[in-house]
This record gives structure tokens, sequence and C-alpha cells, in this order.
């Protein structure tokens, strides 16, 4: 009581009471920083000031006031978003920030405003009139604006806007190039190389041996295992982690490690989340025919090999993941070994024959064998025999090759 004489607060507390002093202060700065997002008639009254300075009052009062939206019919999309971003289709404001902006004409060109929205190329919630919930994330809202600042928090290797191309390929799917989606054009090319179609049906193509990826974009983050995956645990970091080494995740997978780079996954990653079912009317797709044929090359050269010595393996379809070097099969993803060799190889590899190998197979061919191509016993014989056959037209094509360079080196100049 003594102490409360000199002053009104006991000495103990002054700390606390500038502590509490502090921490209004900072809380009074937080605020008026988070306040710099406005309601949307602040920049309306914002935009139509900056009208009336550059173009005069007239003008200024063609800019439209109050809750105006772009009804996307088509696409069963409100977007909300021009009540802020005014600036769309506006000249002169290329340079300005942001809400007042205005839109990089290119990707407009081909998709008009009127026709395509706002959020079937940028995501967020389109009948939003407050910026966080129309940019995101927000709870039960799966689809935040994909901007630069969200490819930054999801650590893009390079172009941090990339991530919007995955909406880009939701009706781009169906094209081998889509200028101004160059990850996922990259993506694309990695998928035909690697040969992910060996074991997976794209678009309605391919192996069964892991699961079918048409649609593969609709599964929620929810439906992943992520108690593997350190750091974030999103669809997206799942599949750039299990894209980088798929037995880290996922340690039963007979799914290859392709040594992909953080640029690589990243992109396969996009693409992948790409293949959604979405709600766009055939006419929004461009690109036909839907079913993302085979070139005519990758026919002829297929049609070549069918009639070839190795005939047998492309038509069982062993060719997809295997080349068969010694009878002229040439597979474009080569996941497995040259079977050539294999009748040697199953010895030094797996130390056992090749009839015991195919007959009571391990690991990759365990699963191809019981899930992709079913053969019957008799089928699995005449399979050893073409292995054999294929090895004994390798031991010649080498004995052969060994002739002639000892033919060459017989009629070299002697030293
Ligand atoms: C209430 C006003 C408001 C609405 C509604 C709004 N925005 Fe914005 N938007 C802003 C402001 C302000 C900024 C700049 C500051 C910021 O990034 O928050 C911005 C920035 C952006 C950016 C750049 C972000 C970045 O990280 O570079 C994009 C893209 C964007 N908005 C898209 C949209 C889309 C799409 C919609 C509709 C779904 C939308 N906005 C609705 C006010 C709004
Ligand atoms: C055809 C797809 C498409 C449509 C439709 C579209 N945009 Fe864009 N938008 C883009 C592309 C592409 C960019 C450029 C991104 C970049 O710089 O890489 C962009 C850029 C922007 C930016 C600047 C983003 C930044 O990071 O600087 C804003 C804001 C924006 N758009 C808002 C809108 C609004 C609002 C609408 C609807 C009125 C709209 N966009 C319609 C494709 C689209
Ligand atoms: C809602 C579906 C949809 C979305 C989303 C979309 N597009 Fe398109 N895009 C189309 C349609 C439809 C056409 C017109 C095709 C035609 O005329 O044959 C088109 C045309 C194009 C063209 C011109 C193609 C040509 O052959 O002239 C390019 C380039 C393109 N889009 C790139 C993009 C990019 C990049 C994005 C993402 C920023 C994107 N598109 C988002 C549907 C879409
Ligand atoms: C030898 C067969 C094989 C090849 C080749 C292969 N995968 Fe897989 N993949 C699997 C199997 C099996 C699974 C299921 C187990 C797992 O998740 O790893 C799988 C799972 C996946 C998943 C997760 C599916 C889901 O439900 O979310 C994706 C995505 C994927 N693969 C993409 C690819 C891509 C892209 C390529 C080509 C670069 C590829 N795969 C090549 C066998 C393969
Ligand atoms: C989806 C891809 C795939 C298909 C289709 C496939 N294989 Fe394989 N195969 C592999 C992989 C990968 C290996 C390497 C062993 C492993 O990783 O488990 C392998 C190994 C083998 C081996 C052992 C080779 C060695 O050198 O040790 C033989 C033999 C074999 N496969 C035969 C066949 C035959 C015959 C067919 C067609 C009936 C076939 N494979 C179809 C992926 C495939």
């Amino acid at each position: 009581m003594e102490q409360r004489t000199n002053s009104p607060y006991p000495k103990i507390d002054r700390p606390i009471l500038a502590a509490i002093g502090l921490l209004l202060v900072v809380s009074t700065v937080l605020f008026a920083w988070s306040d710099r997002r406005h309601d949307w008639r602040y920049y309306q009254f914002e935009f139509k000031k900056r009208v009336a300075e550059k173009y005069g009052a007239e003008k200024a009062h063609t800019v439209p006031v109050g809750l105006d939206q772009i009804w996307a019919g088509d696409l069963r999309r409100a977007d909300r978003c021009v009540v802020c971003h005014q600036a769309t289709l506006w000249k002169g404001f290329e340079t300005a920030e942001h809400p007042y902006r205005t839109h990089p004409p290119e990707p407009l060109k081909a998709h008009p405003i009127q026709k395509f929205g706002c959020t079937a190329c940028h995501g967020g919630q389109g009948f939003a009139v407050d910026a966080d919930k129309a940019h995101g994330p927000t709870p039960f809202w799966e689809e935040p604006v994909l901007s630069g600042s969200l490819g930054e928090a999801y650590s893009l290797a390079e172009n941090k806007k990339a991530l919007m191309q995955m909406n880009c390929n939701v009706c781009h799917r169906y094209d081998r190039e889509t200028k101004g989606a160059e990850a996922i054009n990259r993506a694309k090319n990695l998928v035909l190389e690697k040969g992910c179609r060996a074991c997976h049906v794209i678009n309605g193509r391919g192996g069964t041996i892991g699961p079918d990826l048409t649609f593969v974009g609709d599964k929620a983050a929810e439906q992943y295992d992520m108690t593997r995956l350190s750091g974030q645990k999103t669809s997206f970091a799942w599949h750039v982690a299990h894209l980088k080494d798929p037995k880290a995740l996922v340690p039963e997978t007979v799914m290859p490690n392709f040594s992909f780079g953080t640029k690589d996954s990243q992109a396969l990653a996009m693409l992948v989340m790409s293949w959604r079912k979405a709600p766009v009317p055939a006419d929004f797709r461009p690109g036909t025919p839907r079913t993302d044929p085979q070139t005519p090359e990758e026919v002829i050269e297929e049609q070549k090999m069918k009639t070839g010595p190795g005939a047998w393996f492309v038509k069982t379809g062993c060719f997809v993941c295997h080349s068969v070097s010694s009878l002229g099969v040439k597979s474009a993803a080569q996941i497995g070994p040259d079977l050539a060799l294999a009748v040697e190889d199953t010895q030094s590899r797996f130390g056992r024959t090749v009839d015991d190998f195919f007959m009571n197979p391990t690991g990759t061919m365990a699963v191809v064998l019981s899930r992709q191509i079913i053969l019957s016993p008799e089928e699995k014989k005449v399979a050893i025999e073409k292995l054999r056959e294929a090895f004994r037209e390798h031991q010649k094509q080498k004995a052969s090759q060994a002739s002639a360079t000892s033919a060459t080196s017989a009629n070299a100049p002697k030293h």
C-alpha cells in the first residue's frame, strides 16, 4: 500500500505496462497496414480519381459504379473481380499498382473476359467482393488465386507465376503445346519422353500398373498419405516429392525414380494436378481429336516393329518398357533393361535362370505380369523361347561384329 502513494501503480507493474503500451503501438501499426486492403468502394473511388486525372472528368463518368460482375454463362462463372480490378480493359494504366493496373492484353485476345471471366484462368472465388475472400486461400474454398505470391509460398524454382498454367491446362489438356504455358509444355514432353503411359492410363491410353491419371487432379489433399512428407502438406508438395523419389513416400511402389530435378518435378506436379474433370463445355477445350493420339511418326515406327523379327515383343506390349536391340525393337521409354541380354542378365542380376525369373518374377515384372500383361503358362513358355531367340541373335551379331573387327585388325598394317 505504501508503495502506491508515490505512484498509482506498483513498481513491479511498470515493465508490464510498458509492454502493453508497446503492444498497442504495434497492433495499431499492424491494423493500419492490414487496412491497406480496402473495401471495394475505396478502389472504385480511387480508380475514378485516377481516370479523371488522366483522361478528364467526362471520361471518369463512364467508370462503372457499384457491384459489377461478368457472367461467363457457358462456364457457369459469375466473376466480380472487376469490382476492384476495374482497370482490366483500360489503356494507360500499364504500370499502376494492383488493382488499378491494365491487364496484359495478350492472354485476353483469344479469351475475351466477357466469355471467359477471370477465375477460369486465375482461380479464386469469383463471387466474393472482399479481397481476402476473393484471392483466398479461405476455408472450404479449394481454389485460391494462383498468383505469384502463392508460387513464392510453394517455392517455385523459376517463374513464380507459373501456377496459373494448371488452370490453362484444364482447358488445353489435349494440346501438345500451349503458348504461354511453358512449364506445362515442358511436363508434357517429359511424359512422352519418360513413358509414363507404360504404367498409367492418361486421356484414355496407357498401362494399368499404376493408377489411371486422367482425372487425378480431382483427388483431395486428404486422400494422400502425408506422413512421410516433410515440410508443407499440400497435394502439390506430395506430388513434387513423389516424382522426385516415389519410394520415399510409397515404399512398396514400382514407380521408377527418374532422377527429376526440382524444376521438372514441379512442372510435372502442375501438369498432374491440372488433369481435372472440369465443368468446361467441349467448345472451351481446343485441340481435337480428344483421345490424345500417337503422332504419325510413332504409328509408322510401331507398324515397322510389328512386322519385324521382334514382332512378338511389340504385340505383347513388352516394348512399352523394353528395347530388344538384337531384334530391332526400340522402346521410347526404356524403363526396363534391353531384353536382348536377359538370358545372361537375369543370372548376374538375380542369380536365376531366365525361365525361373519369368515364371516367378519379382519387382516390377511381378506387377506387370499380374496386372497388365496376363499370360497363360503356355504363353509364358513362348515368352521364354522368344527371350532365348533374342539372346541367340545378340550373340550371333556380337560374333560377326568381332570377326569384322578382327578382320579389319588383321588387315591393318603391321608395326
Ligand atoms: C476487394 C477488391 C478486390 C477483389 C474483389 C479482387 N481483387 Fe485482386 N487484388 C486486389 C488488390 C488490392 C490487389 C493488390 C494487393 C494484393 O495483392 O492484395 C490485388 C491483386 C491481385 C493479383 C496479383 C496478386 C499477386 O500476388 O501478384 C491477382 C492475380 C488478382 N488480384 C486477381 C484477382 C481475381 C482473379 C479476383 C476475382 C476472383 C480478384 N483479384 C478480386 C483487390 C481485389
Ligand atoms: C486467358 C486467361 C486469363 C483471363 C481470362 C484473365 N487473365 Fe488475368 N492474367 C492472365 C495472364 C496470363 C497474366 C499474366 C501473368 C504473368 O505475368 O505471368 C494475367 C495477369 C493478371 C494480373 C496481374 C497479376 C500479376 O501477378 O501481376 C491481374 C491482377 C489479373 N490478371 C486479373 C485478371 C482479372 C480481374 C480478370 C477478369 C476480368 C482476368 N485477369 C482474366 C490470364 C488471364
Ligand atoms: C476455359 C477454358 C480456357 C482456359 C482456362 C484457357 N484457355 Fe486458352 N483457349 C481456350 C479456347 C476455347 C481457345 C480458342 C481456341 C480456338 O479458337 O481454336 C483458346 C486459345 C488459346 C490460345 C491461342 C491458340 C491458337 O491456336 O491461336 C493460346 C495461346 C491459349 N489459349 C493459351 C492459354 C493460356 C496460356 C491460358 C492460361 C493463362 C489459357 N489459354 C487458358 C480455352 C481456354
Ligand atoms: C513402372 C511403372 C510406372 C511408371 C513408368 C510411372 N509410374 Fe507413376 N505410379 C506407378 C505406381 C505403381 C503408382 C502407385 C503407387 C505410388 O503412388 O507410387 C504410381 C503413382 C503415380 C502417381 C500418384 C497417383 C495418385 O493417385 O495420386 C502419379 C501422379 C504418377 N504416378 C505419375 C507418374 C508420372 C508423371 C510418370 C512418368 C514421368 C510415371 N508416373 C511413371 C507406376 C509407374
Ligand atoms: C511397365 C514396364 C514393363 C513392361 C510392360 C514389361 N517389363 Fe520386363 N521389366 C521391367 C523392369 C522395370 C525390369 C527391371 C527389373 C525391376 O526393376 O524389377 C524388367 C525386367 C525384365 C526381365 C529381367 C531382365 C534382366 O535383364 O534382368 C525380363 C526377362 C523381362 N522384364 C521380360 C519382360 C517381357 C517378356 C515383357 C512382355 C511380356 C515385359 N518384360 C514387359 C518393366 C517392364
